[in-house]
C-alpha cells in the first residue's frame, strides 16, 4: 500500500513539475533557433562576439556581470592581446598600496567585469528605484532563458485598452506583470557590426541573448561532449556485457 501511495505521489510530482511561469498573464516566450540547442549544439563565436559588443556598448551601462572576468572572453575567439586591450579600457580600484591608500589602475584580464554602479543603492537611484539585475546568471535565473531575453527585448508595445502607465514605466508583452522600469534598451542601427550582419533590433537581440546564454553557462560545450562520450562508452559497454553474459550462461540450459 505504501509503495502504491509513493508511486502515485511520484507520478503527481512528475506531472506538475513543469517550468512555472510566475508571469500571470505574460505570454510564454516563443522558442528561437539557437545554434546551441540540442545535444550537439555549440555556441556561434561570431554571434557571441557581436553579442558582447551589444552588451558592452548598451547593456553594461546599467547591468553588471560580476561573476565573469575579462579573460573569459578568450572563449569567444579573442586573442590574449585583444583581451588585454579590452580589459585595459576599464578602471578598477585596487590596494591598499605601501602607504595604505587605495588606488586606481587599468583592469587586467584576471579582473572581474567592472560594474557600472558602486552598489545596489546607486544602481536603483539611477534607475527610478528599479534594480537592473546582474547578468552573470540571468539566462539561468529566468524561465525561458535566452528565448525570454530575446522576447523581452523585442516585446515592447503600447499598453492595451489605453491603460495609463506612470513615468518611467514601460509595457512589455513578455514581462511578468507586463510593466517594467527598463526603457526599450536597443533599436535598429544602434551598434555598428563589422562583419556585415544586419544592424537590426532582431539581430542585436538574438546576439546579445546568445552571449548572455554563454555567460551563464560557458562550459556548456564541454558538458555536452563529456555527456556524449559517456553515453557512447556505456552503449559499447552494454554490448560487451551482453556478449559476456551470453558466454557465461552458454552451457546452462
Ligand atoms: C538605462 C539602464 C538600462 C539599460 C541600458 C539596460 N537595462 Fe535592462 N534593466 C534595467 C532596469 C532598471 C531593469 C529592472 C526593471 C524592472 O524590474 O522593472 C532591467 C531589467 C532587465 C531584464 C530583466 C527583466 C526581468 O525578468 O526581471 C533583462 C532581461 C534586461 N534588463 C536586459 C537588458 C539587455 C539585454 C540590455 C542591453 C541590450 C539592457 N537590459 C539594457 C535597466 C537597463
Amino acid at each position: 500500500m505504501f509503495k502504491f501511495i509513493s508511486a502515485l505521489f511520484c507520478l503527481f510530482v512528475l506531472t506538475v513539475a513543469v517550468p512555472v511561469y510566475a508571469s500571470g498573464d505574460a505570454e510564454k516566450p516563443p522558442q528561437q533557433e539557437w545554434g546551441s540547442n540540442g545535444i550537439l549544439g555549440t555556441y556561434d563565436r561570431a554571434a557571441l562576439q557581436r553579442g558582447y559588443k551589444v552588451y558592452s556598448q548598451v547593456c553594461a551601462s546599467c547591468h553588471s556581470m560580476e561573476r565573469a572576468s575579462y579573460r573569459n572572453l578568450a572563449d569567444l575567439g579573442y586573442s590574449a592581446q585583444e583581451v588585454k586591450a579590452i580589459a585595459a579600457e576599464y578602471t578598477v580600484v585596487d590596494g591598499p598600496d605601501d602607504e595604505g591608500e587605495m588606488f586606481e589602475r587599468p583592469a587586467l584580464p584576471s579582473d572581474n567585469f567592472v560594474s557600472p554602479f558602486a552598489n545596489r543603492q546607486a544602481a536603483m537611484y539611477a534607475n527610478n528605484g528599479a534594480f537592473p539585475p546582474d547578468m552573470s546568471l540571468l539566462v539561468k535565473a529566468r524561465a525561458g532563458g535566452a528565448d525570454y531575453i530575446y522576447a523581452l527585448l523585442t516585446g515592447y508595445d503600447e499598453p492595451p485598452h489605453g491603460d495609463e502607465l506612470l513615468d518611467g514605466q514601460y509595457w512589455n508583452k513578455y514581462m511578468p506583470g507586463h510593466v517594467l522600469a527598463m526603457a526599450p534598451p536597443i533599436a535598429d542601427g544602434m551598434v555598428a557590426y563589422e562583419d556585415g550582419s544586419p544592424e537590426t533590433l532582431h539581430q542585436y537581440s538574438m546576439d546579445v541573448s546568445h552571449f548572455l546564454a554563454w555567460v551563464s553557462e560557458p562550459h556548456m560545450e564541454a558538458r555536452k561532449r563529456t555527456g556524449l562520450k559517456a553515453f557512447l562508452f556505456l552503449l559499447v559497454f552494454a554490448f560487451v556485457m551482453y556478449g559476456v553474459k551470453k558466454k557465461v550462461w552458454a552451457d546452462i540450459h
